[in-house]
């Protein structure tokens, strides 16, 4: 299918496919094994510059936007759905200071985040409060020219090995969301330290763990936006990092397709090959146009997005939760297809199911996008029949 990306944009697709063929491909099985983190990846993606790609030009970056983070994500996530997230989970970490910072914070910070020579990490998500966001129990208390941070954030993708936390924490508890204020929190800054390292179902070479403040003192120069925005820099953040995940999602997705395709022309059964029985045609066939449809309406928001569009949140919602059940889906029967080969660890295919799940999960579980489409499609009805 032609999907009308310019000159840049194939050039970028192009570049990001070589990496994951070339450099990553070799390495994913080892790190899904070990769980470790990829540093020389890392050190390949930075060198190919692909976490400045969705940065402007005014920060160092190429000037793309979302639809270039998008076509990356998805190149990286054929071939790794967890490696990419050196790159996906560092840009949710940036937009906070993209969004709302200030030249300052801008200048100090965006330079390493364009070059890669520092990654990001987002840190919202709490025991206590994953879909309930607004629920947060980290405290910020203002002690002079610092805030003061204590608290517990987990499931955070790239702790430990970010330098940048982009950091939600309560300024005011009884104003609920309207309570929450953003904070940059750079690595070894006293009192902040990781605990728990999770082992995790997918996305192994991924790492996520919990960020822990103690009495954590953060100066005022890096409070993003004004006390009380925390909540709204958030959900701005997720508007346009959901469909980064979405773009993984189709990446998984299509990874596990020509794996199944490839395989369903080879193995034989009943003196023929798999493919050529009707039953796995159709299977085949509702893959590769779910697929299709998926990177259809991410590429749809993406290029929305940078079109300057305003009202994001439901298009946003509709990518992920969309690219997250296709993902699912189709890895489940490329499973399928392998049959009880594919049950087993010797097969690259059920990585992939592993991996998609995720995607049904994190920066807003699917049942989440659904509440945020549905609420805007009252607003939206009820506008109208005013
Ligand atoms: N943009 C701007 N403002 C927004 C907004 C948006 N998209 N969505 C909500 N707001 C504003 C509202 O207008 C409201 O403002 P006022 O106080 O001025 O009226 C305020 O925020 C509160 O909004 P709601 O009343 O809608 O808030 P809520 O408590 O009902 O929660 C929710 C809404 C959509 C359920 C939200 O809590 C949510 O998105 N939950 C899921 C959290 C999530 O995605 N977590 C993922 C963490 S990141 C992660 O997984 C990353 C990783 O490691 C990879």
């Amino acid at each position: 299918m032609d999907y009308f990306l310019t000159e840049s944009q194939t050039e970028i697709r192009d570049l990001a496919r070589r990496i994951a063929n070339e450099k990553v491909k070799p390495v994913v099985a080892k790190h899904d094994r070990e769980s470790s983190f990829p540093w020389d990846i890392v050190e390949e993606f930075r060198n190919a510059g692909l976490f400045s790609v969705y940065i402007p030009e005014e920060f160092g970056g190429l000037g793309g936007g979302i639809m270039e983070l998008v076509i990356v994500t998805e190149e990286l996530s054929r071939i790794c759905g967890g490696i990419s997230l050196a790159v996906a989970g560092t840009a949710l970490g940036t937009f906070p200071i993209l969004l709302s910072g200030n030249d300052d914070q801008r200048a100090r910070f965006l330079p390493d985040l364009v070059a890669g020579k520092s990654l990001a990490a987002f840190c919202l998500t709490e025991p206590a409060a994953g879909s309930d966001a607004g629920n947060i129990q980290t405290k910020a208390v203002r002690k002079g020219d610092k805030y003061i941070l204590n608290g517990t954030k987990h499931f955070i993708t790239n702790a430990s090995v970010a330098k940048v936390y982009t950091v939600v924490a309560s300024t005011n508890p009884d104003r609920g969301t309207r309570g929450a204020s953003a904070f940059i929190v750079e690595d070894g800054t006293p009192g902040l330290r990781f605990g728990k390292v999770e082992d995790k179902m997918g996305i192994r070479a991924s790492k996520t763990c919990e960020v822990i403040f103690e009495d954590c003192e953060v100066p005022v120069e890096n409070r993003l936006g004004r006390e009380g925005e925390g909540f709204k820099v958030a959900m701005r953040t997720l508007d346009r990092s959901r469909p980064g995940v979405a773009a993984q999602a189709v990446g998984i997705a299509q990874g596990a397709f020509d794996l199944a395709a490839e395989y369903a022309s080879k193995r034989e059964q009943f003196g023929k090959s798999i493919g050529s029985f009707q039953g796995v045609q159709f299977m085949l066939a509702d893959m590769a146009t779910q697929v299709e449809a998926a990177r259809a309406l991410v590429y749809a928001t993406a290029r929305m997005i940078d079109s300057g569009a305003k009202k994001i949140a439901k298009e946003s919602a509709m990518c992920k939760v969309y690219a997250g059940d296709t993902a699912m889906k189709v890895s489940t029967d490329a499973v399928q297809i392998f049959g009880g080969y594919g049950y087993m660890r010797d097969y690259p295919i059920e990585k992939f199911m592993r991996d998609a799940k995720i995607t049904q999960i994190y920066e807003g579980t699917n049942q989440i996008q659904r509440t945020v489409i549905g609420r805007h499609i009252l607003k939206e009805t009820a506008s109208k029949i005013k």
